[in-house]
């Protein structure tokens, strides 16, 4: 299929693999990028320039098809050296950037001179028309549904990606509850040039991630995510586990008077205990309302052919019906 996203990248199917923290390793995105979608190692889980560029190395060992680098812009007191994980992006020949979280454009000057293509994901309209402003060449539209961090707005995409086809003039991918075939379809009918996955691609045999994650995945329907820290406008859509509940009852008690310090024990550095050790209750972790779709483990092979088999027979379902 080609659309004005596969052209952009240079690759074939125009499925992208959304930048996951703990998960967006080298293995997971060359899986992805090898099955002919854009796979992205995720900049901020390798910490540092050096470990980010050995990771680009080693992708670029598994895979010589393009990959990108997710950098996600945080707002905190001691910023990671994003200067640096520029370079190492930059002097390791990674030809797509994704950004998220905070307004990218201190980051594009570098990375537009290197002739690197940057999508940055938001969660608004208003934000995708300011990311076109800024110089970014897509824009990956992330809605209500999506696992990780939804915004502020709460606005899912049946009604997003229709508004941003109207806006904006540069291509977008449509992100989350995505996972197969309609997900694609819906999606170019929307006005969408392609789309971004997060959730369903933890769940392929090449995520390297324990084997519980899978599992609580594969168990876990759409009525089982949470929203968690809305009291601090940094909305994330978690799984639910006994320590989102716990978080939730604090939310609860404390109410607007909430800091991040009386959470930290659910929220901060949880992410390699549960993703690497397969310690489920230890925090909070990301997960779309799409775990709901998801009810096996293929390859990413496996499942980026069955969603182009799908998507073209939904398509040639619709011409005949069209035509009748
Ligand atoms: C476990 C997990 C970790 C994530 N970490 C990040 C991250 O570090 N940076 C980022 O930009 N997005 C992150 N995301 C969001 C994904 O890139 C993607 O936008 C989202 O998962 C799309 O929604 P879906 O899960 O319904 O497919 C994460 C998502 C998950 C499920």
């Amino acid at each position: 299929m080609k659309t004005a996203i596969t052209e952009m990248f240079g690759i074939e199917h125009p499925i992208i693999q959304g930048g996951m923290h703990y998960v967006g390793f080298a293995e997971m995105a060359a899986a992805v990028s090898n099955a002919g979608g854009l796979g992205i190692i995720t900049g901020l889980t390798q910490g540092t320039p050096e470990k980010l560029a050995n990771e680009i190395a080693r992708c670029k060992d598994m895979t010589d098809k393009p990959f990108g680098v997710n950098l996600t812009i945080l707002p905190t007191l001691t910023p990671p050296d994003y200067p640096g994980l520029v370079k190492a992006i930059i002097e390791g020949g990674v030809k797509v950037v994704e950004t998220a979280g905070r307004n990218p454009v201190d980051l594009l000057p570098p990375l537009k001179d290197a002739g690197i293509k940057v999508i940055h994901k938001c969660t608004s309209v208003r934000h995708s028309l300011k990311a076109q402003d800024i110089g970014c060449d897509a824009v990956s539209v992330d809605g209500f549904e999506c696992g990780g961090h939804p915004g502020e707005d709460d606005v899912p995409n049946f009604i997003l990606l229709p508004r941003a086809a109207d806006e904006l003039e540069i291509p977008f991918v449509s992100s989350g509850g995505m996972a197969d075939g309609r997900s694609l379809v819906a999606s170019l009918a929307m006005g969408a040039q392609g789309m971004n996955m997060g959730t369903r691609f933890i769940a392929t045999k090449e995520a390297p991630v324990h084997e519980n994650v899978k599992q609580a995945i594969l168990a876990a329907s759409e009525l089982d995510t949470r929203l968690v820290m809305r009291p601090l406008r940094n909305t994330e859509r978690v799984l639910n586990n006994a320590a989102v509940e716990r978080l939730i009852e604090k939310e609860k008690a404390l109410g607007d008077a909430i800091t991040f310090q009386d959470i930290v024990a659910e929220v901060a550095g949880v992410y390699p205990s549960i993703m690497m050790e397969g310690e489920m209750d230890k925090g909070a972790w990301s997960c779309g309302m799409v775990a709901g779709l998801i009810h096996d483990i293929p390859t990413c092979k496996e499942l980026i052919d069955r969603i182009m088999l799908q998507a073209e027979e939904i398509i040639a379902r619709m011409q005949a019906m069209a035509r009748a």
